[in-house]
């Protein structure tokens, strides 16, 4: 086989078969993983960013992407949840405006750079990075990720907002797992400064650096974590939650008095289940599994209370009533009737 790419003293070499299947695979290797700067993106020709899922985390990710002036097609599942997303968009420049953060224009500027897409594929057509921030599912996520690899040019780096889920799992319903990456925002994403970058098995450096690059330029501080359950943020967050949760279970203390403990004892700026209720209960018990099911360990279990919880519907600040109760327009923190 002449290995066009080789220069002619190369390929003019005898080659053993074993040899010719070994050589190309060792390249691809020392390419992807050493040297970056041979397949370096650039974050400047960067452009064309894609968000998928329009939820509590999709709307704050098209937000600051549209901010620093990307075009953004943001894409979900439910026009409602689309036109849901940039009413909240629109809401918090509103409140930016107002602090005098930013201008008039800003704000028009950045509802210009968004559109919303119910077609994955017509919005991915021209992608350069898509950020997947779709319910906390891991076969659909699996179903995204391969339906991405199918409709978005060949070099789009995939990147997952999961709080959880493997990162090597996704990729490998994928044909580029190397530029498959886990890019974790934080809630709520325009302010919160951290980005947990997550390399899964097969992502280059070539692509960690991109998108480390990248949420820098979002304004955000990017830290380089590796693919276990849970990462950092969610191996440490979610048990002390789930542990909240459990101690109100076994009536310990009530809703307001564990909020309470943890606000003034340990100077945290929300008690954990204000928390659960800002993240989504749903979420939450997404999460547990996933450390459950991934470590094995029986402290991960979830409590049963969060199981009865989502169940019911009760799924925290986006259904109305988590731990709290919540009526739209109102700030006040309300206790839920089943907690009274
Ligand atoms: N909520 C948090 O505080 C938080 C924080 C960090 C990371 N995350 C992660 O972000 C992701 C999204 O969470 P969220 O809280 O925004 O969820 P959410 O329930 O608020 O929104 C999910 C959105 O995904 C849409 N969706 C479902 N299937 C889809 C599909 N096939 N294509 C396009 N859109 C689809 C839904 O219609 C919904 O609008 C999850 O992976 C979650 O773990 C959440």
């Amino acid at each position: 086989m002449r290995l066009s790419v080789f220069p002619r003293k190369i390929t003019n070499l005898q080659i053993c078969p074993a040899q010719q299947i070994l050589i190309p695979l060792i390249l691809s290797y020392i390419f992807t993983n050493f040297a970056p700067s041979f397949i370096n993106y650039k974050t400047t020709t960067l452009k064309n960013i894609v968000v998928i899922g329009a939820g509590t985390m999709g709307n704050g990710i098209a937000h600051v992407f549209a901010m620093k002036g990307y075009s953004v097609n943001l894409v979900d599942i439910s026009q409602d949840a689309l036109d849901r997303a940039i009413a909240t968009i629109t809401k918090n420049l509103d409140r930016m405006v107002k602090k005098e953060r930013i201008t008039e224009t800003d704000k028009s500027d950045t509802l210009g750079n968004i559109s919303t897409y119910t077609d994955l594929k017509e919005a991915a057509a021209q992608a350069d990075l898509i950020v997947e921030a779709a319910t906390e599912n891991v076969n659909l996520k699996l179903k995204i990720f391969a339906q991405m690899d199918e409709v978005a040019p060949a070099n789009t780096i995939l990147a997952t907002n999961t709080s959880s889920i493997s990162i090597t799992k996704i990729a490998a319903v994928t044909q580029r797992p190397d530029k498959v990456i886990g890019m974790h925002f934080m809630n709520p994403v325009p302010v919160m400064k951290l980005v947990e970058v997550i390399r899964g098995y097969a992502t280059s450096n070539a692509v960690t650096e991109t998108v480390m690059d990248m949420s820098r330029q979002l304004g955000k501080v990017p830290v380089e974590v590796h693919d276990y359950p849970g990462f950092v943020a969610n191996r440490i967050l979610m048990p002390m939650i789930n542990e909240a949760m459990i101690t109100l279970h076994e009536g310990v203390a009530g809703v307001e008095e564990i909020d309470t403990v943890m606000k003034l004892g340990m100077a945290h700026p929300m008690g954990p289940l204000q928390l659960a209720d800002f993240i989504g209960l749903d979420v939450c018990l997404s999460i547990m599994r996933v450390l459950h099911d991934g470590f094995g360990n029986p402290k991960y279990a979830p409590c049963p209370l969060l199981v009865n919880m989502v169940m019911a519907g009760k799924l925290g600040r986006k259904s109305g009533e988590g731990f709290y109760a919540y009526t739209a327009g109102s700030k006040d923190l309300v206790l839920a009737d089943s907690f009274k």
